[in-house]
């Protein structure tokens, strides 16, 4: 199954409508920005974002190796196709589109995009945050170009009528599902944001959780949140250790002709080998990209 090694241990929402956090971005550890057009902009500041947003991916450079995102408005808004438009030749790394809910939705974003000169293999990232999206996940999923799924679980938590509850329970079967998806179509998935900025101890929480689920980061809203994160998200120490160990008492049990070998008394088999040499290739990737 293909797995990402690109780090995406936290995903920072930059509201396009706002320039001094624009510009903070190209100083902030995260790995991702999803430089936003849509929930962060007020509608009469739409357009002034998504020229600040067009010029912000002009000067690339200041953005270092962020991989840089746009989310822009839905096809069923005024702004939408204006924004697919806009961002066709813009240079983003991908483009994430708000509220999906079927393989068709993906494909209209697409024509426009192509239709207006953008790379056919520019990568779609897809919001997942409405009941019926989270139904068809994996026909989400499995749309040409996909590339990520980004839950939005704000907006599911709305049109649920569930509540925020610190263990998340209300949002574990549309995680799971869309986690299923993800890995199924061999994509790459973000866990939603956590709104109470104040709240360290949630966060930290919530990052375990999702890490535990196997997410690969989590979208975060402020600059707070982005070490806590990437902690979370990235292999640890202790963990980078375990996986180079399990790596070479394979290659030993290899070189004597065994299929498995035992480690601290438990069984390695080819799959630890597998995900242990994923962690290795994650951490080599966040150390390439400067910790
Ligand atoms: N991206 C980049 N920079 C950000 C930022 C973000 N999301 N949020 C805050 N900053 C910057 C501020 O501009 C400020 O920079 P400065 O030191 O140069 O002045 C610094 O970080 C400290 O910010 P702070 O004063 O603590 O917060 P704020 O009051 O400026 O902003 C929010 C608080 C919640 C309005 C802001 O974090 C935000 O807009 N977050 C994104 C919301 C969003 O995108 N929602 C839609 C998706 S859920
Ligand atoms: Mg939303």
């Amino acid at each position: 199954m293909p797995t990402t090694v690109r780090p995406r241990r936290s995903a920072l929402y930059v509201p396009g409508s706002n320039p001094r956090a624009l510009d903070k971005a190209g100083t902030l550890p995260a790995d991702v920005l999803l430089l936003d057009l849509e929930d962060a902009v007020a509608p009469d500041a739409k357009e002034a974002a998504r020229r600040a947003v067009v010029e912000a991916l002009g000067r690339r450079a200041a953005f270092g190796r962020r991989e840089l995102v746009v989310r822009v408005n839905g096809l069923d808004t005024p702004w939408g196709h204006g924004d697919l438009a806009a961002l066709a030749g813009a240079g983003a790394d991908a483009v994430l589109l708000p509220k999906v809910e079927s393989a068709d939705a993906v494909r209209r974003a697409r024509a426009v995009l192509e239709a207006e000169g953008a790379p056919s293999d520019l990568p779609i990232w897809c919001m997942m945050e409405t009941p019926r999206g989270i139904l068809r996940a994996l026909e989400i999923a499995e749309a040409p170009a996909v590339a990520c799924l980004v839950m939005g679980t704000s907006d599911l938590t709305k049109d649920l009528h569930a509540l925020h509850t610190g263990e998340r329970l209300p949002m574990l079967v549309a995680l799971g599902t869309c986690l299923l998806a993800a890995r199924a179509a061999g994509l790459a998935i973000l866990d939603g944001v956590h709104l109470d900025l104040a709240d360290a101890a949630g966060f930290a929480a919530a990052c375990r959780q999702g890490r535990a689920l196997g997410f690969d980061g989590k979208t975060v809203i402020h600059p707070s949140q982005i070490g806590p994160a990437n902690e979370a998200f990235g292999p640890d120490a202790a963990a980078l250790e375990q996986a180079r160990r399990i790596v070479a008492a394979y290659a030993e049990a290899r070189a004597r002709g065994a299929g498995v070998a035992v480690l601290d008394g438990r069984l390695v088999e080819a799959l630890h080998v597998r995900e242990a040499e994923r962690l290795l290739a994650l951490a080599a990737a966040i150390a390439e990209a400067g910790g």
